[in-house]
């Protein structure tokens, strides 16, 4: 993990723990990271398609990396060019790079036998993804990970990757890392409904579903984010998708289609973007311009629900994203962020999983708004990077904020004025960079203890975030 900067209001005082002091003002332009999700499938893809693939713009974090290492262990030539990022008037934003990938890959029918385990490192994604791949793949692998992702369930995936005939085995009776497929060629398709609304999950099969013999159906019970689906398409795959009642879809995929090497140019981060959108809500004296935002229907939820919360979010869609408003690409918008009244909200399971990275820093928001809010219903936020649930909670609570958990229930009630406390971010990025955004607001130091985990998904997290203060 890399040293976390320091800047003038946030001093790093050991290691991996970082100050934040409040901000009198935030005023700035950003550019995220490129979007996570779709970064490791566009990573994913490049391997399955033979030739060459260009991916500009992806992300730089500890996750993505891991992706590409895997992509590289199993017969691609990955090159990585970093480039720093510049703005509008050519200055450098919130200290981030441009990274584009050159990936030269054999393609689906000749990968290389891994020598040794493929490592994972802290990325889930990386993990359910890579074994939807590797179930349809004859040849043996081991996926493993950090000691959060050795915590993590796999289950999930074993099920219907073994319904299609790879075989699969994990620790702990099938449920943790690290998980040892072996695939198969070709696959036995299925019909599979899934019982958690998970992408990794869906999208596994999907990838599965490739190299199966016959259409494969996936049954989601609540819509998430749809880049495999996507994705694939932009590469040639017939892949069909049908809304069902009650808010689930159905989605197809043909077996045996060949992939199609493409260029991609990758979407801001959404998720990143949230940190900001938050901010700049909840701070009394702030302006934020966020360039280049991935907008996927099934990705916006946090800027519908802080809309819904009376954020003022302008939105002003790219003109390069007017081919992308249907199921085929990504819509792309720049949004502006201003210093907002804001009043609870109810979210029940379907907001969640909408919005699934988005509640730690939704409940920061929480605190700064009038009234009680209430969030049913998020028992998948205890098997993130941390259990999100008791991690959020006591973090904030160590802020002052009114939190309580129940079950898998959380509510909170605002505006509370937070004061500086030592938090905890559990090794956790998303809670690491919830806790920094709250020192912005809170009143005297707040420290947060895993502060460089934030590299897991937004290297460049805390040099934005001094950037902003004015
Ligand atoms: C992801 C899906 C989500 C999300 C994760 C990324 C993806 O996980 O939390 O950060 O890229 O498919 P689940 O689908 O398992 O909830």
């Amino acid at each position: 993990m890399p040293t976390v900067v320091a800047g003038p209001g946030g001093q790093a005082v050991a290691d991996d723990v970082v100050g934040v002091a409040p901000a009198g003002r935030l005023r700035g332009e950003l550019r995220l990271p490129g979007d996570k999700s779709i970064s490791h499938r566009a990573l994913m893809l490049a391997l399955l398609a033979s030739g060459e693939s260009r991916i500009q713009g992806a992300g730089d974090g500890a996750d993505v990396r891991s992706t590409a290492g895997l992509v590289a262990a199993l017969g691609a030539a990955v090159d990585v060019d970093r480039s720093p990022a510049t703005g509008a008037g050519g200055l450098s934003i919130g200290g981030s790079e441009t990274v584009t990938y050159l990936v030269t890959s054999p393609g689906i029918d000749d990968l290389r036998e891994p020598v040794a385990a493929l490592d994972c490192g802290n990325s889930g994604t990386t993990l359910r993804l890579f074994a939807g791949i590797l179930a349809g793949q004859p040849m043996r692998a081991v996926l493993d990970g950090d000691a959060s992702l050795r915590r993590r369930p796999v289950a999930r995936i074993i099920e219907p990757l073994r319904s299609m005939g790879a075989a699969l085995e994990a620790r702990e009776h099938d449920s943790l890392p690290p998980l040892t497929v072996v695939g198969r060629t070709p696959l036995t398709a299925v019909d599979w409904a899934v019982t958690v609304p998970s992408a990794q999950v869906k999208s596994a099969i999907l990838l599965a579903g490739l190299r199966a013999s016959g259409t494969t159906r996936v049954l989601e019970p609540v819509a998430t984010r749809d880049h495999t689906e996507r994705m694939l398409r932009t590469r040639g795959v017939t892949v069909r998708s049908e809304a069902q009642a009650g808010g689930g879809r159905r989605i197809e995929i043909e077996g045996g289609a060949s992939v199609q090497a493409v260029d991609e140019r990758v979407p801001g981060d959404v998720s990143a973007a949230a940190f900001w959108l938050v901010a700049a809500a909840i701070h009394p004296d702030a302006e934020l311009t966020i360039r280049g935002v991935g907008v996927n229907p099934t990705r916006r939820a946090v800027i519908d629900l802080l809309r819904a919360m009376g954020a003022d979010i302008e939105e002003h869609r790219s003109a390069s994203s007017a081919d992308a408003a249907g199921d085929v690409g990504e819509p792309i918008a720049d949004l502006v962020v201003r210093s907002s009244s804001l009043r609870a909200i109810d979210l029940g399971p379907i907001d969640v999983a909408a919005a699934i990275d988005e509640v730690p820093i939704l409940c920061l928001a929480a605190t700064q708004a009038a009234g009680r809010t209430t969030i049913r219903g998020a028992s998948e936020l205890r098997h993130k990077e941390s259990d999100r649930l008791a991690g959020i909670a006591r973090g904030l609570g160590a802020l002052g904020a009114r939190i309580e958990l129940d079950g898998d229930d959380l509510t909170i009630d605002g505006p509370t004025l937070l004061h500086g406390a030592a938090t905890d971010s559990l090794g956790d990025h998303r809670l690491a960079m919830t806790f920094a955004v709250a020192g912005l607001v809170a009143s005297g130091r707040t420290t947060i203890d895993g502060a460089a985990s934030a590299a897991v998904s937004y290297p460049g997290f805390f040099t934005a975030l001094e950037g902003l203060r004015s």
